[in-house]
């Protein structure tokens, strides 16, 4: 079983600004509610138990998000309005899950997976990118299903039109298992039109193998000077580790850039 989440939410948000210069991108208001509680909200139906959130001193911000109390509970007891009552609960609700680590250089993702180590309990764990939305079916939970029955590590994949393969990761698949799953032979960081092996990109779900940890200690900086998790997966590939990749059902929602945030408010707004 998957119990555990993690959400790396260290990230600057520079694709957002000047929206995420002085808010943490993550609690920006999709349709009337912070992005993040969509994310937590999809690890809850999808069945976990615990969440780690990795922040940064300079994203405080999201902690002083669930821990509000006095501001609250003066409220509650001047007003009593049923709304703030509720959405007090709900808050109080996502914080008996989740748990805080801190990674105060934006050194990129595998940095920020890093920094979970010693708080991950099974032999894996899910992983999910705040910037990346996906309604109508929920894709933590399929690919949960889809980790069941083979055992194995497993990424959200979507295929993307050609000319963006600079802006994801890039598999090159091998055998195809059903409609929905496919082994993967390589995984490229956002590579050059020329260099992609396809145009099936990772998108930010990512259920991952504790052995993860050992191999992300010896990861070097790449793309853009950051530590990539793509990089330590490829590395665990070609190791013989196995990786799925799982054409999801539902909607993807980019809401790490200007236009995919306001298109993300649209879609959500239609459902
Ligand atoms: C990250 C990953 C990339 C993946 C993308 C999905 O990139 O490094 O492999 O395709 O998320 O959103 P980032 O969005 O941090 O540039």
């Amino acid at each position: 079983m998957i119990k555990q989440a993690i959400i790396p939410l260290a990230g600057l948000g520079t694709r957002l600004l000047p929206l995420s210069s002085v808010f943490a991108k993550e609690l920006l208001p999709i349709n009337g509610k912070p992005g993040l509680e969509y994310i937590i909200q999809e690890c809850i139906d999808a069945g976990i138990k615990e969440i780690i959130l990795i922040i940064s001193k300079k994203k405080i911000m999201i902690k002083n998000y669930f821990y509000n109390d006095k501001f609250y509970k003066d409220l509650i007891k001047k007003k009593k309005d049923p709304r703030i009552i509720k959405e007090y609960k709900k808050i109080l609700r996502f914080r008996k899950m989740i748990k805080f680590v801190y990674q105060d250089k934006p050194k990129g993702t595998g940095d920020a997976v890093l920094k979970t180590k010693k708080f991950i309990k099974d032999k894996y764990f899910l992983m999910l990118l705040p910037d990346d939305l996906i309604i109508k079916k929920n894709c933590s939970k399929s690919m949960i299903n889809t980790h069941k029955k083979y055992k194995v590590s497993v990424m959200a994949s979507m295929t993307v039109n050609k000319k963006t393969v600079s802006r994801w990761g890039i598999f090159e698949l091998s055998k195809k298992l059903n409609k929905t799953d496919y082994l993967i032979k390589d995984v490229i960081e956002k590579p050059t039109t020329k260099k992609a092996p396809s145009n099936k990109a990772v998108i930010g779900r990512y259920i991952l193998p504790k052995s993860i940890f050992e191999n992300l200690k010896k990861t070097k900086p790449s793309k853009g000077g950051e530590i990539h998790i793509t990089d330590a997966i490829q590395s665990l590939i070609l190791n013989n580790e196995k990786f799925i990749a799982h054409n999801f059902l539902g909607k993807y929602l980019d809401c790490g850039t200007i236009n995919g945030y306001i298109n993300s408010s649209k879609e959500i707004g239609k459902l």
